[in-house]
């Protein structure tokens, strides 16, 4: 195996259905223990991106963004970890912290701001990568860090 980016795509999202849509292909391909970290501004779309991942998953009942829960876990055809570090301190121990734990490895995790794990972002992982905010249409880069996710590089039509 190889280090560094093994498979990477970019699509084009002109509307917040698109960003559901290409959440919605991507957890069509979802395997226990996957993480995927979704990065971009305040109000890029990584929320919807979870959403439409959730509906792909078959989670029944709205991903949300609630303003004190940094994870919030869903059933699904797969457990569904939903992990919001927004309002997370630079710099904190999310292992230390207790929030990633052996726990995830029943399901898969999203991860938005995960910037905010420092030295405990996971590996191997696939990026999620969200460009553009407000009206402007959005690029979505999908980044595979290891073998094992260059399925979901494949799986949005
Ligand atoms: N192409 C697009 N993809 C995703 N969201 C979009 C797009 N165009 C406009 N939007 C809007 O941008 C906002 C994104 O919000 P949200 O998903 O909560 O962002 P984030 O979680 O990245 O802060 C929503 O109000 C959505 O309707
Ligand atoms: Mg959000």
């Amino acid at each position: 195996m190889t280090s560094g980016t093994l498979a990477q795509r970019d699509l084009d999202s002109p509307d917040p259905e698109t960003t559901r849509a290409i959440g919605e292909a991507l957890a069509r391909v979802a395997r226990p223990g996957d993480v995927l970290c979704l990065w971009g501004d305040l109000g890029a779309g990584k929320t919807q991106l979870a959403k439409g991942f959730g509906a792909g998953l078959g989670v029944d009942g709205t991903i949300s963004s609630p303003s004190f829960i940094l994870m919030a876990e869903y059933a699904g055809r797969l457990p569904l970890f939903h992990i919001d570090l927004y309002r997370l301190a630079d710099g904190v121990d999310a292992h230390a912290g207790g929030l990633l734990d052996e726990r995830q490895q029943d399901g898969v995790t999203l991860i938005e701001w995960p910037e905010r794990l420092g030295d405990a972002l996971p590996t191997p992982r696939l990026d999620v990568r969200i460009e553009g905010t407000g009206d402007e249409p959005r690029r979505i880069r999908l980044v595979a860090s290891d073998q094992a996710y260059g399925r979901y590089v494949e799986s949005v039509p």
